[in-house]
């Protein structure tokens, strides 16, 4: 997730500007190559989203492709490309009974509301949480606000050019 530095992952109105950089340069950080994304996107076997985060990606333009695309809602749905399909019901079962046995890399998009039921289930073995330089003030809270307290290892950190900054945990016993 890409998290604002007072912890918000949205703006009240969805709006999205405030993921693009300054034009400030960190001259220590790095920069990603198109060629280096593209290998970290399609090293990617499946995609989980709650519905809010499924709606808001439909309004931007798909950014997923063809990869098998999970959306959690209980509500009916028009149908959809063939790679998405949608589940309500116990995210345990979701995650080690459908989706594990198919698929090595699970990247949990979103949004706070179904991050945040992940993290308290023990769903999660991985946080990748980018800082992007900038006070938002109010919006959506990271992980809904309420996660009960737990101890993660910093596995990784990379700053880059545009004053964004990613950090890798693991999961304590990961
Ligand atoms: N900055 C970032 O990195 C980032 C990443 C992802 C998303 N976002 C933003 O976050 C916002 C959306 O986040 P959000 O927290 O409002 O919503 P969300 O987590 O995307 O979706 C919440 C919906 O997911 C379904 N859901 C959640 N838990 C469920 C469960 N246990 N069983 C069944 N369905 C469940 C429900 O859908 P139904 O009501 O349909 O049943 C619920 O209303 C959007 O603005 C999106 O752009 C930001």
């Amino acid at each position: 997730m890409v998290s604002s530095l007072d912890g918000f992952i949205a703006k009240k109105d969805n709006s999205v500007s405030w993921l693009d950089g300054t034009g400030h340069v960190y001259a220590a950080g790095v920069s990603l190559s198109e060629e280096q994304a593209a290998t970290f996107v399609k090293a990617i076997d499946c995609y989980v989203l709650g519905s809010r985060t499924y709606e808001h990606a439909l309004e931007l333009g798909w950014p997923y492709g063809d990869t098998p695309t999970v959306v959690v809602s209980s509500r009916q749905w028009p149908p959809a490309s063939n790679s998405v399909e949608f589940y309500s019901g116990d995210l345990k079962t979701l995650v080690e009974v459908k989706l594990t046995p198919r698929y090595r890399n699970i990247w949990l998009v979103g949004g706070a509301m179904l991050c945040q039921r992940f993290l308290e289930l023990g769903l999660v073995d991985e946080i990748r949480l980018t800082m992007a330089p900038v006070l938002l003030g109010e919006g959506l809270r990271l992980f809904g606000g309420s996660v009960t307290e737990q101890r993660w290892n910093l596995k990784g950190v990379v700053a880059y050019r545009n004053g964004f900054v990613e950090l890798a945990y693991s999961a304590s016993g990961a």
